[in-house]
């Protein structure tokens, strides 16, 4: 990870991160010490997140965010991931934010925890020249009734951070029409709406997203690519992929790096992006993303340049906020 990366520098719009799993081990297990918590089992030898699969990687992240209880807890974690972030030269980033987490889903309770987030992220700004937009994001494998807790707790707490509504969490549990109430509120309360599909699910689970849940955003949807006439929808309809390269060859969601299909996506027409979701699990950043696509697909500057114009076109922030990163994004 220490490698200097020629793209280090390159200002990027990073669409696709989760807070809590973007906590770096090490400060997880500072936490964890303070509070007397025994999550040993969660790090390898290296002192680095360990995990088989996808569902025992959920299980490992879960186990992680119990050492984070306070609204302190997550003023310190948001300043330490913008530092780390920004770092890579990511000037704009959104960022999932989970209620469930965060008081367990208490309207009251969640209202300090955002505003400690949003206080670390003014000082982030401040600090490392960095822009962060929240979007709360329902955890599918806690059910749609606790999705549609989730989405009130959205709507009520929408606004100039809080801008986008999303869902992640086991893709293969239940289907994304379990999930419309949540949408259909989110949606009513002015959020803009992402969700994870084509990860693990096929398709199938890419169209019905779209059609059951409204979004503009999917979260992944590399297996879009088995349904090559869902692709062309995806494409004519402007449908914006947040993909996430390093992620999905770490769980296996795709064999390797040559087989991922970001290229013949792009190649085909339909908007794609470039984020890290869950950077220290999968052991990336922005950089080693770059670095990997240029090294796998021969993508250069011109490609990291109209893809970053796709993601601050996508990007959940007001028009004055684009048009500011616009001009930074220019001036490289
Ligand atoms: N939560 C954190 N990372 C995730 C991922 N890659 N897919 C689904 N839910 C997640
Ligand atoms: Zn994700």
């Amino acid at each position: 990870m220490s490698r200097v990366s020629e793209f280090r520098d390159l200002p990027k719009i990073e669409l696709h991160t989760h807070l809590e799993g973007s906590a770096p081990p090490a400060f997880i297990r500072g936490l964890a010490r303070e509070k007397n918590i025994d999550i040993s089992g969660i790090f390898d030898a290296q002192g680095n997140y360990t995990f088989r699969d996808f569902d025992h990687f959920l299980k490992v992240y879960d186990a992680a965010c119990t050492t984070l209880q306070s609204p302190q807890d997550f003023h310190r974690l948001t300043l330490a991931v913008l530092e780390e972030t920004a770092s890579h030269g990511v000037i704009y980033m959104e960022s999932f934010l989970s209620p469930d987490f965060c008081g367990g889903g208490d309207l009251v309770a969640w209202r300090d925890y955002l505003a400690a987030m949003e206080a670390a992220a003014a000082e982030g700004q401040a600090k490392f020249g960095i822009t962060m937009r929240g979007i709360i994001t329902a955890i599918r494998h806690l059910g749609p009734d606790q999705s549609r807790n989730t989405a009130r707790v959205a709507a009520e707490t929408a606004g100039d951070f809080i801008t986008g509504f999303g869902l992640a969490g086991a893709e293969m549990m239940g289907r994304p029409g379990d999930y419309t109430w949540a949408f259909d509120a989110a949606r009513e309360a002015g959020l803009q709406l992402t969700a994870h599909a084509g990860e693990w699910g096929g398709p199938d689970m890419v169209a019905e997203t779209i059609r059951d849940l409204k979004v503009s955003r999917i979260g992944h949807g590399i297996n879009a690519i088995n349904d090559l006439a869902l692709v062309d929808q995806l494409a004519e309809n402007g449908t914006v992929l947040e993909v996430c390269p390093g992620s999905n060859v770490v769980l296996q969601a795709v064999t390797d790096w040559n087989a991922h299909p970001i290229a013949r996506l792009r190649d085909r027409g339909v908007k794609v992006t470039v984020s890290t979701d869950d950077p220290p699990y999968f052991l990336t950043t922005m950089s080693d993303e770059y670095d990997a696509l240029a090294r796998y697909f021969g993508w250069g500057p011109d490609d990291f340049a109209d893809l970053n114009r796709t993601a601050l076109d996508a990007a959940f922030c007001d028009a004055k906020t684009k048009a500011k990163l616009a001009t930074r994004l220019e001036q490289q």
